[in-house]
């Protein structure tokens, strides 16, 4: 078993980092692509047995020190029958958004356990065959609010950070909702077997300190909460992470996982010793020639250089139009550094 990232997330890790990729397994994967054209992305999701292959995918690959579970953190508004599809052009889109307190009131009250049993089912199926630890993940209440109430990916938010302004009662109502149902669906991936867990809060970055704090930080520290009873180790990834680190360091996350616009060794002297850090290659760079790969990825391990809390990763998701001889490359560069 491939203790790397374990060993990073204990500080204890005393060779080169560990590394694995935000969308790891995706689109700019032939392989992947190839098992696309014959089925959706949601119906990949609802079959453990093709979300367990998806999964493996890029550990048999890339020879990653991590696999993340194949899944999507919008499998929580699809709980609660908001009308989930995927559209290729537009991303994800939920018919039936909420948008008045009223609206959340009439939500249903379903049971995590048995509408996203097929998660667990994953899992299961993994936790035999992998030879690396395995990430489950959620979204952060917020992130997933925000989809909830625009009904798709939104560049600034409007609709949300309108409610929110106006009515911060119900707002809170909408949050406390999601985060009761993603405190039972970490429950059922830790019992299913996942070893680490991370939460993305993708659309923090919209919001301002004082917001952050009120609107998700509260929240993310419940989750972590539960994380932390439990033992496992958490990572806390946020759009925003470098802007919001020392608000993120005061809850205690095991990791933060910065965005690429922050400096990581200047960051590392500012978040407590006992935090760990992930990060946070721009995404953009694995789209440029192979030089410029090697070289960046080689820039930013030197800045980390006997960091035993250091776990290489993008500062965002692997973009489909990615070369997959450059996500080769960067993985091939991180494991040649002793
Ligand atoms: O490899 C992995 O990272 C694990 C699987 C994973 C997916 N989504 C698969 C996926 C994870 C961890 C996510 C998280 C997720 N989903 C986030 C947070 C991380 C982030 O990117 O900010 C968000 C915001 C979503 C919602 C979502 N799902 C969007 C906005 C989209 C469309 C944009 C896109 O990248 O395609 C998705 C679809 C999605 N989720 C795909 C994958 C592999 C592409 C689906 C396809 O095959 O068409």
């Amino acid at each position: 078993m491939n203790q790397l990232l374990l060993q990073a997330l204990s500080h204890s890790n005393h060779s080169g980092p560990p590394v694995w990729l935000m969308r790891q397994a995706g689109r700019y994967m032939p392989q992947y692509r190839a098992l696309r054209e014959k089925y959706s992305f949601l119906e990949m999701v609802h079959n453990p047995e093709l979300a367990a292959e998806v999964t493996q995918m890029p550990v048999d690959i890339l020879g990653v020190d991590a696999a993340i579970l194949f899944s999507d953190i919008l499998v929580i508004p699809e709980a609660l029958d908001m009308g989930l599809r995927f559209d290729d052009n537009i991303g994800p889109i939920i018919e039936r958004p909420v948008q008045t307190a009223d609206d959340v009131a009439a939500l249903p009250k379903p049971n995590v356990a048995e509408k996203l049993h097929f998660v667990a089912d994953a899992i299961k199926l993994l936790k035999s065959s992998l030879k690396v630890p395995l990430i489950g993940f959620c979204g952060a209440p917020f992130t997933i609010a925000s989809y909830m109430i625009e009904g798709r990916s939104s560049r600034d938010l409007r609709k949300s950070k309108k409610w929110l302004l106006q009515d911060p009662k119900g707002f809170h109502q909408l949050l406390e909702c999601i985060t009761n149902l993603t405190i039972d669906y970490i429950k059922l991936q830790i019992s299913a077997g996942i070893q680490v867990f991370q939460i993305f809060d993708s659309w923090a970055h919209v919001l301002g300190q004082a917001q952050f704090k009120e609107f998700s930080l509260a929240y993310l520290q419940k989750l972590l909460s539960v994380l932390k009873s439990k033992d496992i180790p958490s990572i806390l990834f946020c759009r925003g992470s470098s802007v919001f680190a020392p608000q993120l360091a005061a809850i205690a996350p095991s990791a933060i996982s910065l965005d690429w616009n922050g400096d990581l060794a200047a960051l590392r002297k500012q978040i407590p010793g006992h935090i760990a850090l992930q990060g946070n290659l721009d995404p953009d760079i694995l789209c440029a020639p192979r030089e410029v790969v090697a070289r960046e990825t080689r820039s930013l391990l030197n800045s980390m250089e006997k960091e035993p809390g250091y776990i290489f990763n993008l500062g965002h998701g692997v973009l489909p139009e990615t070369p997959l001889d450059n996500v080769k490359t960067l993985v091939d560069v991180v494991k040649s550094f002793a």
